[in-house]
């Protein structure tokens, strides 16, 4: 059976059936890679990917970045409410409390230098209900606004800040000063062309604090509006998952969020970040001569 691409009712997201992302021909990967630039989030159902087919697979599109966790980071991460003795952490735990931060809409690294490429989500334990992730399409946010507000916004430089987004979700409790003496706020244009499809689109999102000589509150809250305003329909796609599943998003040009689910039951998601492209990103992990080394981070 060849590869089906079957695109969601919204303007991004694709889902992908028909392939084995763990033997992969460098032709489906072309095939994969032209269809990820079109639908920018693709969902490959029912892959079921241990650590290290999911690590060769995230590494087809470029050196992985490491995580805030500098000194602990090793290309894969958990996103668990699962604490190590293997209990569910209680609501006010920092563990459970810095996922919270996921639920408002972002684009992974966006408050570091080179922001991400693509993440690469995968389900591994996942509640009853809720715990849905959705992703907003910013490449057609762009589009919808009327000139003028094109015009006024060309040129904007917005200021992303970890410690802005993160405080209020434990993020300055759970990096050393160290770690945190690696994310100083930097400056990305809100105005962004894709440099694999030419398209332009607003990169905005939580980590951006607000705009770059405006008005503090002012241009904080048009910020917020450009989000609201693009994550509407039919901009919006929502999956709901299933063990198994595993997501590619193009960080450039969309948001995601995650969506909560009850606090008792544990959901348990394994990442991958493909680094930006740039010279000199500094994020970029070397990839170790001896293979996959991996680390079971709590968050
Ligand atoms: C992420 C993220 C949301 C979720 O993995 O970067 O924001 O639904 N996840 O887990
Ligand atoms: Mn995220």
């Amino acid at each position: 059976m060849g590869m089906e691409v079957s695109p969601t009712d919204a303007t991004l997201g694709a889902t992908v059936r028909g392939i084995d992302l763990s033997k992969l021909d460098d032709a489906t990967f072309g095939s994969i890679e032209d269809a990820w630039h079109e639908y920018a989030v693709l969902i490959f159902p029912e892959q079921r990917l241990d650590d290290d087919a999911h690590l060769a697979f995230s590494r087809r599109f470029g050196p992985l970045e490491q995580s805030i966790r500098r000194s602990r980071s090793t290309g894969i991460s958990n996103l668990s409410n699962v604490q190590a003795d293997g209990s569910v952490a209680p609501p006010s735990s920092l563990q459970a409390r810095f996922l919270v931060g996921n639920t408002y809409w972002h684009s992974d690294s966006s408050y570091k230098k080179v922001g991400a490429k693509a993440s690469i989500l995968a389900a591994h334990i996942v509640p009853s209900e809720g715990g849905e992730t959705e992703w907003a399409d910013m490449r057609a946010a762009y589009d919808i606004l009327d000139d003028e507000r094109k015009a006024w916004l060309k040129d904007k430089i917005a200021v992303h800040d970890y410690a802005f987004s993160h405080a209020p979700f434990g993020g300055l409790e759970i990096l050393n000063k160290d770690e945190l003496s690696h994310l100083d706020p930097v400056e990305h244009p809100i105005i962004r062309t894709h440099p694999a499809t030419g398209r332009k689109n607003l990169f905005v999102g939580r980590h951006a604090s607000h705009i770059l000589g405006e008005d503090l509150e002012e241009s904080r809250m048009l910020l917020a509006e450009l989000t609201d305003q693009g994550a509407q329909p039919p901009r919006i796609y929502k999956h709901q998952w299933q063990a198994g599943d595993i997501v590619i998003w193009d960080n450039r040009c969309v948001l995601h969020r995650g969506h909560r689910w009850p606090d008792d039951q544990p959901r348990t998601m394994v990442r991958t970040t493909v680094a930006g492209e740039a010279g000199n990103n500094e994020w970029a992990l070397a990839t170790s001569a001896s293979g996959l080394e991996i680390v079971q981070g709590e968050l």
